[in-house]
């Protein structure tokens, strides 16, 4: 079955390319980093041994290969706006769903621009 966005159309190469794009336009991974703890997702995503939420070790690596044909940027833009539309293997659904209506697409760049500083090497 093929995947699809929230707009029910199947996910492609331009799959949010120009959101991404734009709120990537002055993306600042400091900025990203403190967001990312204000919101806490490094309670579920930073500590802990990964079992019950994906660790952000090596998404630098990684992210391009999680959905093909989405780009790392294009990924960890669905995977934090539309966490449920599709699960990384092993893990459940327990990503909080509500990240649209609370970060604006700026600060969604300056996370995702924070994220791509994981690579495989770090381990924090
Ligand atoms: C309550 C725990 C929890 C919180 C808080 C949380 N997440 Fe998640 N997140 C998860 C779980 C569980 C998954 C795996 C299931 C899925 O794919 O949605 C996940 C998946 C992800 C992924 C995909 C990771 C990968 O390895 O492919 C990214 C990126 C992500 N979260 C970013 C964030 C960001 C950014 C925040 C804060 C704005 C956040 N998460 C807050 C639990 C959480």
């Amino acid at each position: 079955m093929p995947n699809s966005e929230p707009g029910g159309s199947e996910i492609n190469a331009e799959s949010y390319a120009e959101e991404v794009a734009a709120a990537l336009a002055n993306a600042d991974s400091e900025i990203g980093g403190d967001l990312v703890y204000e919101l806490e997702c490094n309670l579920c995503h930073l500590q802990g041994d990964g079992s019950l939420s994906p660790l952000f070790f090596g998404l630098a690596d990684f992210a391009a290969e999680r959905r093909p044909p989405l780009s790392a940027e294009q990924y960890l833009y669905e995977a934090i706006l539309y966490p449920g539309l599709h699960l990384v293997e092993g893990y459940t659904n327990a990503m909080p769903n509500n990240y649209d209506e609370r970060l604006s697409r700026q600060e969604i760049g300056h996370i995702i621009a924070y994220l791509l500083t994981f690579a495989a090497d770090e381990t924090g």
